[in-house]
């Protein structure tokens, strides 16, 4: 325990010391250094020091019926939030760090449905999903995008090309993202 101590007071010392003479991606680096170093002798640390996670996931509240073309969908029930990049308000989510994100949607509409989604990356669309003029009573349709976002880059996913005649709740119609790349 002592020698743990011990060693964690020299690691410290030893960055704290770099601080002073090194730039700031040098001092990164090392610290990225000495946390592999850490993690390859199975000591890590239980707080802190750990990348965030930033991933949503969000529900419709209600049915949604006959919703004009370039809606934004609000999904107003979230599952989770993590990082607070989406907005249930506005249906929104709003990038709170640059990188690589994956996001998916799906949807449940009724027979005879008709739903076009786009999904948008600052304001240009860049997916598309369908159903038309649904045939069976349950299906569900789904879409998917991975996309590299800037800090505060926002994706959001709404009609296209015809009004949506129907879209079902109770968790059956969803969005959801998550930041793939690590740093
Ligand atoms: C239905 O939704 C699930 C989960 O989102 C998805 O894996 C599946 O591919 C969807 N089915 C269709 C036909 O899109
Ligand atoms: C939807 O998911 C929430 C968990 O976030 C759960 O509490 C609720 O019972 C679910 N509703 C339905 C209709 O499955």
């Amino acid at each position: 325990m002592i020698f743990v101590a011990l060693r964690l007071v020299l690691i410290l010392g030893f960055l704290m010391h770099r601080v002073t003479l090194t730039s700031h991606s040098k001092f990164v680096d090392d610290v990225k250094g000495y946390r592999s170093a850490c993690k390859s002798i199975g000591w890590e640390p239980k707080q802190g020091c750990t990348d965030s996670v930033i991933a949503f996931h969000a529900s419709l509240k209600n049915h949604l019926r006959n919703v004009p073309v370039k809606t934004i969908i609000k999904f107003e029930k979230v599952h989770l939030n993590k990082g607070n990049g989406y907005d249930p308000s506005t249906g929104v989510f709003t990038a709170p760090e640059e990188g690589v994100y994956s996001f998916a949607w799906s949807f449940l509409s009724s027979t005879g449905g008709t739903v076009y989604i786009a999904a948008v990356v600052d304001t240009q669309v860049l997916a598309n999903t369908c159903i038309n003029e649904q045939k069976s009573t349950h299906i569900n349709s789904s879409g998917h995008l991975i996309s590299e976002l800037k800090k505060m880059n926002k994706v959001w996913i709404r009609t296209w090309w015809q009004a949506a005649t129907y879209m079902h709740a109770d968790n059956f119609s969803h969005f959801s993202g998550y930041k793939i790349s690590l740093s």
